[in-house]
């Protein structure tokens, strides 16, 4: 049986895993990506400062390997290659995009100079070559980050990293020099609804403690009302609301840089300065309702503050990018399915064989981790579903690359990968970093012409 998977994050390699392992069926798997490079998030979202998870790329190595495997980078489904090319290649074909979209915040001045979505500036950060010529102007001394989630924490500790702190990791070259000259020394990060709804997870929000020139600030009267219960609940909320307190009672003043975190407050205007770039941001402070169903919203008391700051970061959120051919949810911003069988979104009927996997699937939630069941679990209806399909005649397995070169691409394949991986550490030796990335497609290409 032949499948396509699109997207090589941990999605489509846990999809790629779960269907080479299987010994009932003989399984050939192509995986194409966009970039030249694979790995999806865990390359160009996870922090740099967070190496120990990157180390997940050893297992995708070990899919990739073997001998039903292939990965064939710098295509791009919907640009080089259609659906209807995969329907014709492949028995079944899984989804495996991502969430590469903005959440928009959708207040008056979004979009001005210096307020910028998370996605650019930690797509600049990590060396993704769509953002590497982002305008990140570090020449402001305070900084809004908005949202209480993991991406904005981020977002915030790279912004105060010392580059001694930095240099040793894998951030690209071009940011580590921005962020040697930035003038940034006070960072806020808030919240819409309080302390108990935040969705950081206590590691993460721990670490905001363990910063070598930066230290966490927070207002006990923030964390008034909040329900400290005995050591007894080990859930996220009751860590997290610990580790607030303890910053809370923190005044060690050591620390030259600041992370302020500040919660019930909505932002409702980015305010421009004479030269049309950030200034301020305006919010309205938020009380928590109590919904019938037991959920807990945030709103607007009416009352008001102008925070000033010169660049905004909107860490609120990602939805899947659109793909000619593919259907979509419009409500969720994922590909319409069930349970991972892609389905026509207003009949809800199953296109057959095609599935999706991740946050494609689900939206932005969930650890790298959290993939490797939820992918094994939609090959399950792949296996399912397909009992019938290898009968099905299909070119042959070449037909795919023949069909890729006549467009005029030059395919990465994984060898191909691996080299650029062998150049991308060697350069990192002279800082004394696991790797310097290359962040242009065309560089790479080079590259591989040279090598
Ligand atoms: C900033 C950030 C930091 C994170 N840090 C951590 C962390 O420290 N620890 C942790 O456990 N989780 C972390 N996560 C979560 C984790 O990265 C996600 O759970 C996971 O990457 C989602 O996997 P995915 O395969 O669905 O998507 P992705 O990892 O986004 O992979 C999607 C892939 O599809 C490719 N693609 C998209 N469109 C096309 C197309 N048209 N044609 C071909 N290829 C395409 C993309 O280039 C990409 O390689 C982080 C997330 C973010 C945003
Ligand atoms: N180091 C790590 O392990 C790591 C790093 C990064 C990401 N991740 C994972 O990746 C996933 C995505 O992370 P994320 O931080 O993007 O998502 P997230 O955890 O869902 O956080 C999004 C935040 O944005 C807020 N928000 C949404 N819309 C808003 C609006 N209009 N105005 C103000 N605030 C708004 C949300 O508030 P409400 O709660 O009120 O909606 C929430 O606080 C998570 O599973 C995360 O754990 C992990």
């Amino acid at each position: 049986m032949r499948v396509a998977i699109i997207g090589s994050g941990p999605a489509g390699f846990y999809a790629a895993e779960a269907l080479l392992k299987r010994t009932d069926v003989e399984i050939h798997v192509d995986m194409f990506e966009r970039l030249p490079t694979p790995y999806g998030l865990v390359r160009g979202g996870v922090a740099p400062d967070h190496q120990n998870i990157k180390a997940v790329t050893r297992v995708y190595e070990k899919t990739a390997a073997r001998p039903t495997f292939r990965f064939m980078g710098n295509v791009c489904l919907g640009r080089d290659l259609t659906v209807e090319d995969l329907r014709q290649h492949y028995h079944q074909i899984v989804y495996a995009v991502g969430n590469e979209a903005d959440r928009r915040l959708a207040i008056p001045g979004e979009g001005i100079p210096r307020c910028t979505p998370a996605t650019v500036f930690i797509g600049w950060y990590n060396g993704h070559p769509d953002y590497r010529h982002a305008k990140i102007d570090l020449s402001v001394s305070r900084v809004a980050v908005v949202g209480n989630g993991n991406v904005a924490i981020d977002a915030a500790r790279i912004l105060l990293r010392t580059p001694a702190e930095l240099e040793k990791t894998d951030i690209a070259a071009h940011a580590l020099e921005a962020l040697r000259n930035s003038w940034v020394r006070e960072v806020f990060v808030l919240g819409r609804r309080g302390p108990e709804q935040a969705s950081f997870t206590p590691p993460e929000l721990r670490e905001l403690g363990e910063m070598e020139d930066a230290e966490p600030v927070i207002d006990p009267g923030e964390l008034a009302g909040c329900a400290f219960a005995e050591a007894t609940d080990h859930s996220q909320q009751e860590k997290n609301l610990k580790i607030l307190q303890s910053f809370s009672m923190l005044h060690s003043g050591a620390k030259t840089k600041k992370l302020h975190l500040r919660f019930l407050v909505s932002p409702t205007e980015v305010i421009a300065g004479a030269d049309g770039k950030v200034v301020g941001l305006a919010l309205e402070k938020n009380r928590l309702e109590i919904q019938p169903d037991g959920t807990v919203i945030a709103r607007g008391t009416g009352e008001m503050e102008i925070l000033e700051v010169g660049m905004v970061l909107p860490a609120i959120g990602f939805s899947v990018e659109r793909i000619a051919g593919i259907p979509y949810d419009e409500k969720a911003g994922v590909i319409a399915n069930e349970d991972g069988r892609v389905v026509d979104p207003i009949s809800r009927s199953v296109i057959a064989n095609e599935y999706v996997v991740g946050w494609a699937r689900t939206g932005p939630q969930g650890l790298i981790g959290s993939h490797k069941a939820a992918s094994a679990h939609v090959v399950e209806y792949m296996m399912a579903d397909g009992a019938e399909l290898a009968l099905r005649k299909l070119p042959e397995r070449e037909a795919i690359v023949t069909l890729l070169r006549k467009r005029g691409l030059k395919i990465v394949f994984f060898d191909d990968w691996k080299r650029l991986d062998d150049v991308e550490v060697a350069r990192g030796e002279r800082r004394d970093a696991p790797r310097d990335k290359i962040v242009d497609v065309e560089a790479m290409l080079a590259v591989l012409a040279q090598h």
